[in-house]
């Protein structure tokens, strides 16, 4: 730990939610409780004003500020359904030796009675309760009227085709085709020739012409997905492609022009591939004109309840069922998803298609997920002595544990991570009788 973070620990243990300011007003340190209370972590060096004081009846935070005067006053923060709720902030001057104006302390105490959870909002076919993706979604709607490359990143079964075709649906090549293709799929030759096309008789078994996507995706989308898996020799052909808004098919003679907009998407870091000398740098710049991220599941612990029913409500063969028990909804929440959305939405599809009757219960659901496996808490509690305590943890207890774990024990990211304050974090934790220190 630094100074800066022991002192911000201390802050934190006298003050709770408090954000310290520099003479400009810029943010130097913030707590977690603060972070929690504004909904995120706020960045660094911005000026506070521009964080707590948007509207114009917050005016009193911000004058006070600028004129160095102590204040007490509320203001409005837009919670994820872009309605209001009220901070009340307590703003100190901090002065030095000579009485001068070093910064600033700013107390917050936000109140959260009455505050919705996240409504859901369903949009393109994707349904969420998560800010971030609530501001994703809007972040597709802008994208959507622009012609620019797009690079989603997400791990697998975030939806990542899902916001690929939302993209083409809400732009004005709606009416043009969307094809896509997977580049991790096929060896670089034949990747080659679906992307690009080729002539008849240009390799042994081009029995005729094939135009490839970017052709047949002509007047509408192309979607790269796992671009980063693209061999070097197509990525410098793709670029030229790119570059030059036309493509030559293997065995042609000419460049065919081809107006086509793409989305790509990756589970990796294209940057770290980039810096690892396995992708192309100018071919980056070119496709990731504007990226966009997609949480993973277990990090919008809110949207499995949801999605879980909406699932439901789909699935034909669920029709019998019209309740999830809570033993269910507990296990669904405690469980990882490491294959995200798609698996929940698999998960589903067996619970409906190997259980009956009307509730869906916990023992309807895949085993991995009911949490029976022998070996998973050995393999999650780092040391023995936590063995006991964890192999008797309630489901909450454990999607608890899990979140702590995730987070290096640190209290306010996995309160984040579960969409719940610290201090609810730790009295839920000390409800359940769970010590920190086995964790
Ligand atoms: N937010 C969401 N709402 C509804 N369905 C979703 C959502 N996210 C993903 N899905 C569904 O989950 C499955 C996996 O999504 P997909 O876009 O193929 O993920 P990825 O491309 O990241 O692997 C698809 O059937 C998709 O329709
Ligand atoms: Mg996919």
């Amino acid at each position: 730990m630094n100074p800066t973070q022991i002192l911000t620990a201390a802050l934190r243990e006298v003050a709770g939610a408090a954000l310290v300011l520099d003479a400009d007003l810029r943010i130097v340190a913030f707590t977690d409780e603060a972070a929690d209370e504004l909904g995120h972590p706020p960045e660094l060096g911005v000026p506070a004003p521009k964080i707590l004081c948007g509207h114009g009846e917050e005016r009193p935070v911000a004058e006070a500020l600028a004129a160095g005067r102590a204040v007490s006053a509320e203001i409005l923060r837009p919670d994820e359904d872009g309605q209001n709720y009220p901070i009340l902030v307590r703003a100190t001057p901090l002065r030095g030796d000579e009485g001068q104006i070093v910064g600033h302390l700013l107390l917050l105490h936000a109140d959260h009675e009455g505050r919705p959870d996240g409504r859901a909002t369903e949009s393109f076919g994707i349904v969420t309760r998560d800010a971030r993706m609530k501001q994703l979604l809007r972040d597709v709607r802008k994208v959507a009227a622009s012609q620019s490359s797009v690079l989603v990143r997400g791990e697998s079964g975030t939806g990542k085709e899902l916001i690929a075709r939302a993209i083409h649906d809400g732009s004005s090549r709606a009416d043009g085709p969307f094809r896509a293709i997977n580049c991790a799929a096929l060896p670089a030759t034949l990747l080659e020739s679906e992307l690009f096309g080729h002539s008849k008789g240009s390799f042994t078994g081009a029995t005729r012409d094939a135009p490839g996507h970017f052709r047949l995706a002509d007047g509408g989308t192309l979607f790269l997905d796992e671009v980063a898996e693209l061999p070097p020799e197509v990525q410098a052909k793709l670029l030229r492609v790119l570059q030059e808004r036309a493509v030559l098919p293997i065995g042609g003679t000419a460049p065919i022009s081809v107006d086509v907009r793409i989305v790509s998407a990756t589970h990796r870091a294209l940057r770290k591939e980039v810096e690892a000398g396995r992708f192309r740098a100018d071919l980056l710049y070119r496709l990731r004109v504007i990226p966009l991220y997609l949480p993973a599941l277990r990090e919008r612990p809110q949207d499995i309840e949801l999605l879980a029913r909406h699932f439901l409500e789909q699935h034909p063969s669920a029709k019998h069922v019209d309740h999830i028990a809570p033993g269910a909804l507990e296990a669904l929440v405690a469980y990882d998803w490491p294959g995200n959305v798609r698996e929940l939405q698999n998960a589903i599809e067996y619970a409906t298609v190997m259980g009956s009757g009307r509730v869906l219960t916990a023992a309807d659901l895949p085993p991995e997920i009911r949490g029976e496996q022998p070996g998973t808490r050995s393999v999650t509690v780092p040391d023995s002595t936590s063995e006991d305590t964890a192999s008797d943890l309630s489901p909450e207890g454990r999607r608890l544990v899990n979140a702590l774990e995730r987070n290096g024990g640190h209290m306010g990211r996995a309160a984040a991570s579960l969409g719940i304050s610290r201090t609810t974090l730790w009295r839920r934790l000390k409800r359940l009788g769970i010590d920190r220190e086995d964790i």
